[in-house]
């Protein structure tokens, strides 16, 4: 098969920036080279260096572009496109209002194929190659994600949301539905191409302790399969949830009592965390994911970045859509530097893009497959152009070095940054 070399400026890591310093982990290089072989990257390095070794190699030159792994979106919902930016509410009343109104249409296999396949091309539009999405209570919605992932052969997470209280009629299930459903298209879907499948309780609130122990037994029974939920997004949540579950040592607990804490977990937003907490998802090796558009917008809090790293946690960050207000892992980097400056701290560009990328692929444990710009990786590529608009280009030319020169995109840029993208070997845009 005939190789691709991509040229331009090429950004990896080789460790992670949030826990050691920066400038070590990070691999640049200003006139770098990815050469890729079928649907895998097989060599990073100099630019001329592998065009004069792979003579017969298709070239494809993005001059200053920078070539970085695909986003990665670690936390999502695909069916809440349809309503994000929907205006005035706090979590609960905005789950009411909002959100389950327009899941429940879901049921209808040709709304979610529709609303999947718009999404996921939205995604790739902005440059993430990765979602990490919700579903519905629906079956038919898994399905729907799930075929449309495989259609543009990106690799997806996903799972059937469960909830069977505090929920409109047509939107709850059973705990012996929920499980019987989720065997079902784990059995389907796990490992299928590039389809991996997380069980999804979607929160506490929403789930007896009936479900929340079926799932777990269904989580015990298949442990190669992830985990996905909700943790402690917002004061009126947890105080709820501490009076749903009154033998609970705290939010995490509700999880840990039913068989739902796990190092293939993925815990969502985890901004109001007890110290015990902290421990516990550390001593478990579990995944907590920085939601940084959904927790300003939403209002739920400010999540503490370096604080949870030095605490040894691993994190994914993600737009979680429709919460979030952007399909952009830019701007969700932007916003992860904005809360960081709300506590203190302003995130280093190279952190960002790392959360962005490899944190996120940690996360749901496909290191080293995807958010990875090294040998052996999925050829999964996206290509930003550092001066897309008037507004940023201007700023791009007074850049001294490549963290001046990518930091106003991460800033300010949208869509119109995204160059090129790659999936699996195959340019899509
Ligand atoms: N908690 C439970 N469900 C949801 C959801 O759909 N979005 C957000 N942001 N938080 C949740
Ligand atoms: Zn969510």
């Amino acid at each position: 098969m005939t190789k691709q070399l991509l040229l331009g400026q090429t950004l990896g890591f080789s460790g992670n920036p949030l826990i050691s310093d920066w400038a070590d982990a990070v691999e640049f290089d200003s006139a770098g080279g990815v050469l890729i072989d079928g649907d895998r990257i097989v060599t990073v390095g100099n630019g001329a260096a592998l065009q004069a070794a792979h003579p017969g190699a298709v070239v494809t030159d993005y001059g200053q572009g920078l070539i970085s792994a695909g986003f990665v979106d670690a936390h999502m919902h695909y069916p809440q496109t349809g309503m994000i930016a929907s205006w005035g509410k706090q979590l609960i009343d905005w789950l009411n209002t909002y959100t389950f109104p327009e899941e429940a249409r879901f049921g209808n296999p040709g709304y979610a194929a529709d609303v999947a396949g718009r999404t996921l091309d939205l995604a790739l539009a902005h440059g993430t190659t990765t979602l990490t999405s919700f579903c519905t209570i629906h079956p038919e919605s898994v399905d729907a994600f799930f075929d449309a992932a495989a259609n543009r052969n990106m690799a997806v997470v996903a799972g059937k949301t469960c909830m069977d209280r505090n929920a409109p009629d047509d939107l709850r299930d059973t705990a012996q539905s929920a499980y019987d459903d989720s065997k079902a298209l784990l059995t389907k879907w796990h490992g299928q191409g590039r389809a991996q499948y997380a069980i999804t309780p979607r929160f506490s609130p929403t789930s007896t302790p009936d479900q929340m122990a079926a799932l777990g037994a269904l989580w015990s029974e298949h442990p190669d399969c992830l985990m996905q939920t909700h943790l402690s997004e917002q004061h009126p949540e947890i105080r709820w949830v501490k009076e749903l579950y009154p033998d609970a040592r705290d939010y995490l607990d509700t999880y840990e009592a039913h068989g739902l804490l796990g190092e293939r977990g993925l815990y969502g937003h985890a901004i109001h965390l007890e110290p015990r907490e902290v421990s516990r998802l550390n001593e478990i090796s579990a995944a907590v994911i920085h939601c940084p558009t959904s927790n300003t917008f939403i209002g739920s809090g400010l999540f503490d970045t370096l604080g949870l790293a030095a605490a040894g946690l691993r994190i994914g960050l993600a737009t979680d859509t429709g919460g979030g207000s952007s399909f952009s892992m830019l701007r969700t980097m932007a916003a992860a530097y904005e809360i960081g400056q709300l506590r203190g701290v302003a995130l280093h560009p190279a952190q960002l893009m790392w959360l962005a990328t490899e944190g996120s692929a940690q996360a749901v444990h496909m290191k080293g497959q995807i958010g990875h710009l090294n040998a052996g990786a999925w050829a999964d590529i996206v290509v930003l152009d550092l001066a897309s608009t008037a507004a940023i280009a201007q700023r791009f030319e007074k850049a001294r070095d490549i963290w001046d020169a990518l930091f106003p995109t991460i800033m300010m840029g949208d869509d119109r940054a995204i160059a090129d993208v790659w999936v699996a070997g195959q340019r899509v845009t």
